[in-house]
């Protein structure tokens, strides 16, 4: 067999009420495109052509550079022309051809391998798929004589007793290539919407009387997004798949109706995440590690014995034991050494803290490299930034830098140095010494009573 796979995605979805492309739109971290995609992946087609329309760039550009093909169909005449156009796009090598639409992000590959196991065993010239939708309404139904396909009516041209069928059209077909390349050419546009229906092929080849077989889906596969509401819909449904998943797989989910997840995301046996967390990207998450309740990390790796809580993570790296939170921004370039601490309301942008050093509270770290076992004091900052360029701090190992200290970059802390609380450090501190810049404090006695004093006499 030589198999091309045509997925349908020009249409526009007006629905979504988008500028966006309606295939681009995103669940669990994928496109719904990119979900299609993935369900046809294991059938290992040996053509993949993806038909194109609204937001013809955008779409191709979104497509995986070795994988699938974009052809544009400009303008938009129905699925049967987008097939007619992506069928154009397959090679002549191709004899048998699967179609299936860009928005259905919840089909199945098995359901996919059933339509074209059943088109090979039944030697069909056309294999559909069908459902049994409880409500049927805006589909197209499929019409059957003593058991047997003879057409496909959509709901618009459909009488009275066709409208009462529940069994729908799924759009998703195996076709003859060579059959294919026949009827497509013999379509017509005399419909309710002047459209080239891909769904009369069905009924012209069985008044061919060709062989039409057809396989029966799960209606919950069926559900084609259509409408934010169905987005989040089958968002919830995706999101659920991939918790069951990683729980399977040894992972502790406190809720997992509160914790977001993207496909893609790599979770460790033994994690344990909490409620109310949301892992996006190339996320990696060790097992043994603590995540949540209330995280946001993207792009990021917890290391084993990690904690993380009440934080947002953007391209950081948390290493072993380290721990995060409450109330922690790590922002990209932020590497945590084993055993460190970024505590409450700490924002750490491009900087590597050691192992074992601690940013405990209120404090910025960009662009400043920590050496071993260092404690940076309540409320200290790097002031990285002179209005032109970013410029490094370097902090030794077994530093202690003082309270509220500004540390004004360029400059660096020598090893087992200290800075005073308060101080404004603006030139290089050398090893184990201690730089304080502070005013003196000056003490005024008997202050409070003379200001008492002063105000009785003046009748206060
Ligand atoms: C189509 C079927 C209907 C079926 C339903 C299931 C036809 C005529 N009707 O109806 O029987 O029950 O799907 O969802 O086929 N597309 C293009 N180019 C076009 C038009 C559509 O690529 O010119 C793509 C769309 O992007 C979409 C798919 O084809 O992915 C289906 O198009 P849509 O407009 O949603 O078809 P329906 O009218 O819903
Ligand atoms: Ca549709």
């Amino acid at each position: 067999m030589h198999l091309a796979v045509i997925v349908l995605a020009a249409g526009k979805g007006t629905r979504m009420k988008s500028e966006q492309p309606k295939v681009l739109h995103r669940a669990c971290g994928r496109s719904l495109l990119g979900w299609a995609l993935a369900t046809a992946e294991p059938l290992n087609a040996d053509e993949t052509v993806v038909v194109v329309g609204h937001g013809a760039d955008e779409v191709v550009a979104s497509l995986p550079p070795d994988g699938a093909v974009g052809v544009v169909q400009e303008p938009q005449l129905g699925t049967g022309d987008a097939a007619r156009v992506g069928f154009g796009a397959c090679t002549p090598d191709v004899d048998t051809v699967l179609v299936t639409l860009g928005d259905m992000p919840l089909l199945g590959t098995a359901t996919l391998e059933a339509v074209l196991n059943t088109h090979r065993t039944e030697r069909a010239a056309a294999t559909l798929l069908t459902a049994v939708f409880q409500d049927p309404t805006g589909y197209g139904r499929v019409v059957r004589e003593d058991g047997q396909v003879v057409g496909i009516v959509e709901e618009r041209d459909a009488d009275e007793e066709q409208r009462a069928i529940r069994e729908m059209n799924v759009s998703v077909y195996a076709f003859d290539a060579a059959v294919l390349g026949d009827v497509l050419g013999r379509l017509r546009s005399d419909n309710d919407q002047g459209e080239y229906y891909l769904t009369d092929v069905i009924a012209i080849l069985a008044a061919d009387g060709q062989r039409i077989a057809s396989v029966v889906a799960d209606e919950a596969e069926c559900v084609g997004v259509n409408s934010h509401a169905d987005l989040a819909l089958v968002s919830n449904v995706l999101r659920r798949r991939i918790n069951e998943r990683l729980m399977h797989d040894g992972v502790a989910i406190l809720d997992p109706d509160r914790v977001y997840i993207d496909v893609g995301v790599d979770v460790g046996a033994g994690a344990r995440i909490y409620p109310d967390v949301y892992l996006h990207g190339a996320t990696t998450i060790e097992g043994g590690a603590e995540v949540g309740p209330n995280v946001d990390a993207t792009d990021s790796s917890i290391a084993a014995g990690a904690t993380v809580r009440y934080s947002v993570l953007e391209g950081a790296v948390v290493g072993p034991e380290a721990t995060v939170g409450p109330y922690t921004y790590l922002r990209p370039g932020a590497d945590l050494g084993i055993g460190s601490k970024a505590g409450s309301f700490v924002e750490v942008k491009n900087s590597q803290v050691g192992p074992r050093s601690k940013v405990p509270h209120l404090s910025y770290i960009g662009d400043t490299t920590i050496g071993e076992d260092s404690n940076v004091g309540a409320a200290t900052i790097t002031a990285n930034y002179d209005g032109f360029t970013k410029n490094r701090t370097e902090i030794g190992d077994r530093v202690k830098i003082g309270s509220d200290t500004i540390l004004v970059a360029p400059v660096s802390v020598g090893d087992d140095a200290y800075t005073g609380a308060g101080s404004v450090i603006s030139r290089d501190v050398s090893p184990g010494a201690l730089a304080l810049e502070r005013s003196h404090q000056e003490e005024i006695p008997g202050y409070a009573e003379r200001r008492k004093r002063r105000a009785s006499e003046d009748g206060e």
